[in-house]
C-alpha cells in the first residue's frame, strides 16, 4: 500500500504513522524527520531549512520534491510506504503525480486547532532517537528520559506557542486544500483524530480496510 498521512501539525500523523509502519511493515517517510536530521547533521540542506522550520514556514517545494523522489526510489519503498508530511502544497501533490508514484489512500486526520495547540504544548521528543511523547496522553515510562533509548526528552523548537500558530496558519492556507484534491480522486479517508490515540488508531485501521 502506498499511503499519505494528511493533517495539521500535531494531528497525530507521526503517532499513527509509527503504528501503521509496524502493522504493515512498510517504511514511514517523514519529510519533517528528514529535514530535522539534516539540521542536526549541519548539512547544506539543514542550514537552508533551519530558519524556515523554526519560523513555522514551508521549505521550498523543489527541495522537498527532490528529497521525496530520492527516498521513494530506495529499495525499502518498493513494496509500499507511508508519506508523513508530504505533499503539503498543491505543487507538491502534482509533482508526486508527475513522478509516476501511485497513491492508494490518503488518510486525512482531522483535529480542531484548540486541541492541536494543547497537544503540541505538551509534546516532548527524544533528542537521541526522535521518539514522540505527550506529558499526559503518552508519557514516557522513564520520566524525563526516552523509554526506548534513554535519550533526553526535549521540546521541539517549532513547538513554541507563536510558532504553533504560524504553522497552523500555513497549514490552513497551503495544505488543507489537498483534501479536496484527493477527495476528487476518490482516495480520501477522513479520520477523527480528536479522540484518544487508541480510538484514532482503530479509525485508521478501519479506513485501511475500506470499512470507514
Ligand atoms: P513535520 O515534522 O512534518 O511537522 P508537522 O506536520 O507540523 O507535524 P508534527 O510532527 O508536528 O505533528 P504530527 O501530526 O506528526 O503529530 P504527532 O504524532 O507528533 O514538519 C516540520 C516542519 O518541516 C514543517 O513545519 C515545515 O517547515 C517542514 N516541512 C516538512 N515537510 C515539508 C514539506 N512537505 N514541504 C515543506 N516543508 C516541510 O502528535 C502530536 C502530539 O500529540 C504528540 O505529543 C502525541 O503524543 C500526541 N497525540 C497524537 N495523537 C493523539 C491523540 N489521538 N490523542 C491525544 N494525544 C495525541
Amino acid at each position: 500500500m502506498n499511503l499519505i498521512l494528511l493533517g495539521a501539525p500535531g494531528a497525530g500523523k507521526g503517532t499513527q504513522g509509527e503504528i501503521i509502519r509496524e502493522r504493515l511493515d512498510i517504511p514511514s517517510v517523514s519529510t519533517g524527520v528528514i529535514l530535522r536530521e539534516a539540521i542536526k547533521a549541519g548539512t547544506p540542506l539543514g542550514q537552508q531549512a533551519k530558519a524556515i522550520i523554526d519560523q513555522g514556514g514551508l521549505v521550498p517545494d523543489e527541495v522537498v520534491n527532490g528529497i521525496v523522489k530520492e527516498r521513494l526510489a530506495q529499495e525499502d519503498c518498493q513494496n509500499g510506504f507511508i508519506l508523513d508530511g508530504f505533499p503539503r502544497t498543491l505543487p507538491q501533490a502534482q509533482a508526486l503525480d508527475q513522478m509516476g508514484v501511485r497513491i492508494d489512500k490518503v488518510l486525512y486526520i482531522q483535529v480542531p486547532d484548540a486541541i492541536i495547540e494543547e497537544r503540541l504544548g505538551n509534546r516532548r521528543v527524544c533528542e537521541g532517537c526522535g521518539a514522540t511523547y505527550h506529558l499526559i496522553n503518552q508519557p514516557s515510562s522513564a520520566g524525563d528520559l526516552c523509554e526506548k533509548c534513554g535519550g533526553k526528552l526535549i521540546i521541539r523548537k517549532d513547538d513554541k506557542p507563536e510558532t504553533i500558530r504560524e504553522r497552523l496558519a500555513t497549514y490552513h492556507q497551503m495544505t488543507e486544500p489537498l483534501a479536496d484534491y484527493y477527495r476528487a480522486q476518490g482516495k480520501l479517508s477522513e479520520i477523527d483524530g480528536s479522540t484518544t490515540i487508541e480510538a484514532a488508531t482503530e479509525a485508521t485501521l478501519r479506513a485501511l480496510e475500506g470499512q470507514e
